[in-house]
Parts: C-alpha cells; structure tokens; sequence
C-alpha cells in the first residue's frame, strides 16, 4: 500500500516533496519529474521556488500529466501556461525541457504516441506529483480509465468540467477534452507522490487508499504502485480508517528512509 503523511498544513507538504526532490536532484542531475497542474501542487512549486539555489536544474527535465485539447496555449488557463506561470518560470527550469501533451486539433491523432515516446526517450519519469479530483481522477484519467491506458485523448466528466468551471469565464468554455498521461504511463513513474488537502478530497482519498482497487476510481491504481507516498492534511485524512496506524508508523520511521 502507498505510505500515508498526514501533515498539519499543506505548506508542511510542500517542505517535505521539495526535501525529497532536492535530493533527488543531489543524486541524479538528470533527474525526470512529473508535474501535476491544480491547486494542490502550488506548495510544492513554492517551496522549490523559495530554494532554487540548493538546487543545480540545468539538466533536469520534467512532463507534465495532461493538458485541455483544442484550447490554444497560449489561452491563460492552458496547462502549458499553467506550468509555465506556476513552474518553469519560478524555478528556472529550461523551457525546452519541459513538456506538456500536445492538445492542438491539428496532431491529436497522434500526440498521445509522440508524448509516450519522449518520456521513454528522456529515461521515464523519477518522480510524479499528483492531485486527486473529487470523483478520484488522477492526471484527467476520469472513473472507467483502464489501469493499463497510455497518453490519449479523455472526455471530461460534467463534475470536473464544474469543479474546473472556476478557471474560466463560464463552464460551458471549459474544453469537453483532453489529453491525459493514461494509468499505465503514471504507474511506470519510478514514485509517486500523492497529495491532497481539504475536506472535499476526504472520500476521493479514503477509496484511493482504503477502498478496493478499481477503475472507478482511478486514484486507487496507487495500490498497486511499489513506491507511492500521499500526503494529506488533516481534513483530507478525515475519511481514512487507518489513520492512527499511518501517524504512528510515520513517528517511526527510519531516519534514512526518506519519502
Ligand atoms: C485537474 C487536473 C488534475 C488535478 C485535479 C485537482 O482535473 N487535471 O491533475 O489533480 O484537477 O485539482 P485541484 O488540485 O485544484 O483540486
């Protein structure tokens, strides 16, 4: 099962994913990180921020999970912007070696090929950051998505379309596609590293943790991941039956065991 964190506040998340990704960084310079889009990340981009000069990112590369297909990028809300705005630029990261799924109409036939290709070419990813949707999507992997699926093209369920709703103007201009890292491509990260804060994420947390495992909920595919950490406040954690178990497990563990 994932290793559970249940940490006080997601600013302490934050700390704790940049510690284990300096270090990452510290023994592989060449290191592969995936980028997860959402709110819940922004801790994690901020506190790398606020240390980028422990950090040598000139050959680090990074792959984002998904992107809105037929939405330009250079529209605010695309998540090549996203990344652009809340990553590549604040830590310095090299634009060119950041990459986001291609979602433009023109090549979508084959952008979920091409993108699986430049993962493969890059050494596959070391480390993925994560977030969890309300109906448990990871990446826009929606509930259905099979544990085996690579990079392609998804249709929006109406709840992320509303839960997504706010970045826009209205929801009807939030994309009725995307494109998405598939469960196959997200479980070949060599960790994975789950957070997720706030009450609205307590049930999507439970199932993916606690729950069996099944493609209704996407997130529970981290069971069957040998090196998945989550990170949860207290609020996230609310729902999980073993949450005594994973405190006290955590207030144990080995000092060099890292995330
Ligand atoms: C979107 C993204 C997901 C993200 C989810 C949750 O659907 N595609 O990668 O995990 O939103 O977003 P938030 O972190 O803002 O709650």
């Amino acid at each position: 099962m994932a290793e559970v964190i249940i940490v006080p506040s997601a600013d302490e998340a934050g700390a704790l994913v940049a510690d284990e990704i300096i270090a990452l960084i510290a023994a592989k310079p060449s290191a592969v990180l995936g980028l997860a889009t959402g709110s819940t990340p922004l801790p994690v981009y901020r506190a790398l921020a606020s240390r980028r000069d422990e950090m040598d990112l000139s050959s680090v590369s990074a792959f984002a999970l998904d992107e809105y297909v037929g939405l330009p990028v250079t529209h605010a809300e695309s998540y090549r912007s996203v990344i652009t705005r809340e990553v590549v630029e604040p830590l310095g990261l090299k634009p060119s070696r950041v990459h986001v799924p291609n979602g433009a109409l023109e090549t979508i036939e084959h952008a979920g090929e091409d993108y699986e290709a430049a993962i493969e070419e890059a050494g596959g990813i070391d480390l993925q950051i994560l977030g969890i949707g309300t109906d448990g999507h990871i990446g826009f992997n929606e509930p259905g998505s099979s544990f085996a699926s690579r990079t392609r093209v998804k249709t929006l369920t109406a709840q992320t379309r509303r839960d997504n709703a706010r970045f826009f103007a209205s929801e009807d201009e939030v994309p009725m596609h995307c494109i998405t890292q598939g469960l196959g491509t997200i479980q070949s990260a060599r960790h994975l590293v789950l957070l997720a804060f706030g009450s609205g994420k307590a049930r999507a947390v439970a199932g993916a943790v606690e729950g069996p495992v099944t493609a209704s909920l996407p997130g529970s595919a981290l069971q069957l991941h040998r090196r998945a950490t989550v990170i949860v406040d207290e609020e996230a954690a609310a729902e999980l039956a073993n949450a005594d178990y994973y405190r006290h497990a955590y207030a144990n563990k080995p000092s060099w065991q890292g995330l």
